[in-house]
């Protein structure tokens, strides 16, 4: 019988279902929209129990458009949100409240309360992360203390997972709770270098042990769905955060390799292999994956608006019908003639970290059209990207050579081309777009001999697009200047 890889995207905006084979071609994908929640003004939930329904709802279908049945299946890929946070019942299975989602600041008042207390530099020693409500920890703490529920927690009749956690939770009919290295990396409760729980950040926390799931490897099976959901068994065979997922897509094994993923956000992720950088330049350290006993690190710079600011255009300005006709407008003028927007809608992430700053456009006249809106608002997203490729450089000495990227807003050709002038270096899009779900794949087959090593993976990768660049070195610095000035402002209006 032939058998594939079933890969599961579980991201922020949606979730996604893709059927792999051997080749690392896509033979089928479905795909769910999710619906956000917005509680007040910085919150942003999700339903749980909506995540785990999509996830069985596009697997079934993906099996049904490949024409395939579970036992086609060679294992599942879990990839997903990283740092949402969901608490549920042991007993029932049940969430106790909505998803906290990664970009939600409900838990602000308890970061600011350890930064009073100049515990900053401390945890970012032990966690690899800047102490902001974007963690897993604060999160936790907020729900725990909302529903009253610490010494249930303690007890551990009330169980945290981040969505990796609960889905693998779900799909085994609660008998594995588990996790791995790359997403445990993201809640500021383990150590980077024993990659176990710290029992001082937990302390600090008040998070008991008793609620947290097990720490694993990223690509190795669990544990198998349960048979009542898809007719047979189904290994699963990998969890990963879907930045890690997206590294390990890109084939970025070696040393000093960057991908950057335009998704919601932006993420910009190096490998630094065995290495901890622990930076010096606002960006944060993470687990990018455990293999056996191989355990690579990352230094990433988390940007929390990229595609998102696209959306905004269609969805709150309405200038847009879809993203793909921002840049049609986009090339339909020379320039934005001056215009920035600094789209800082849940604060700024690195390397700036200010969860409190706001979006703001600056440099408009009365000539300014709908145009240059949506041509700076792209244009943004690769001066973002800027900011944290000059701080990865700073941190890690070595000098960008080529970026690789993927993500819906890599198919944009205006903002690729704009990325590759504004950063000076070659922009490779890889040749498939959906490089976080190739990943989680790659990850699982890894973990049943579906590929035999890393070897063959990387045989598979191909370059989809190329961009040069071509901007003028004065251009280039004027433009990065007046960015600058426009950054400084948003920080400076709301200090
Ligand atoms: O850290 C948040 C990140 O994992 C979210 O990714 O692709 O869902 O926007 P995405």
């Amino acid at each position: 019988m032939d058998k594939y890889i079933l890969a599961i995207d579980q991201g922020t905006t949606s979730t996604r279902a893709i059927i792999f084979d051997q080749e690392s071609n896509l033979i089928a994908i479905a795909q769910k929209e999710l619906t956000m929640l917005y509680p007040h003004p910085g919150w942003v939930e999700q339903s749980a129990n909506e995540l785990w329904a999509s996830v069985v709802s596009v697997i079934s279908e993906v099996l049904a458009k490949a024409n395939l049945k579970a036992g086609n299946i060679a294992a599942i890929g879990i990839t997903n949100q990283r740092e949402t946070t969901i608490l549920w019942e042991k007993q029932s299975g049940l969430p106790i409240d909505h998803a906290i989602v990664w970009q939600s600041k409900q838990s602000d008042h308890y970061v600011q309360k350890l930064k009073e207390q100049g515990l900053e530099g401390w945890i970012q020693k032990k966690s690899g992360l800047r102490l902001d409500p974007y963690f897993s920890a604060s999160k936790i703490r907020f729900l725990l203390d909302k529903h009253h529920l610490q010494k249930e927690a303690e007890e551990g009749k009330i169980l945290f997972g981040t969505v990796d956690s609960f889905l693998v939770w779900k799909l085994t009919g609660g008998k594995c709770h588990i996790s791995d290295v790359s997403n445990a990396s993201r809640t500021m409760l383990m150590n980077l270098e024993t990659l176990d729980y710290d029992d001082e950040l937990l302390e600090l926390w008040q998070i008991p042990r008793a609620m947290l799931p097990k720490i694993c490897d990223t690509s190795a099976v669990y544990g198998y769905s349960d048979p009542s959901l898809f007719g047979e068994p189904i290994a699963i065979g990998a969890v990963a955060g879907d930045q890690q997922a997206a590294l390990f897509g890109q084939t970025c094994f070696e040393k000093g390799m960057i991908k950057n993923t335009y998704g919601t956000g932006c993420f910009l992720l190096m490998n630094t292999k065995e290495q901890i950088i622990h930076s010096q330049n606002g960006l944060i350290s993470s687990v990018g994956w455990k293999i056996k006993e191989e355990v690579d690190y990352v230094l990433e710079g988390s940007v929390f608006v990229a595609g998102a600011a696209v959306q905004w255009l269609r969805d709150g300005l309405k200038i847009i019908d879809d993203a793909a006709q921002s840049e049609v407008k986009a090339t339909s003028i020379k320039s934005s003639e001056g215009v920035y927007v600094v789209p800082a809608f849940s604060g700024l992430g690195a390397p700036y970290w200010k969860p409190q700053v706001k979006g703001a456009i600056f440099g408009m006249n009365r000539g300014t059209k709908q145009a240059h809106l949506i041509r700076a608002t792209l244009e943004a997203l690769a001066y973002q990207t800027y900011d944290v490729v000059a701080a990865m450089q700073r941190d890690s000495g070595i000098s960008l050579e080529r970026l690789q990227v993927d993500g819906g807003a890599s198919r944009n050709r205006f903002l690729m081309q704009f990325q590759s002038d504004i950063l000076n270096c070659v922009v490779e899009r890889s040749f498939i777009s959906e490089t976080t779900a190739l990943g989680a794949a790659y990850l699982a087959g890894l973990a049943v001999g579906y590929w035999k090593d890393k070897e063959a993976i990387r045989a598979n990768f191909k370059v989809g697009a190329s961009y040069v660049p071509q901007m003028s070195e004065e251009e280039r610095k004027e433009s990065l200047a007046g960015w600058e000035k426009a950054i400084r402002s948003a920080m400076y209006f709301e200090s």
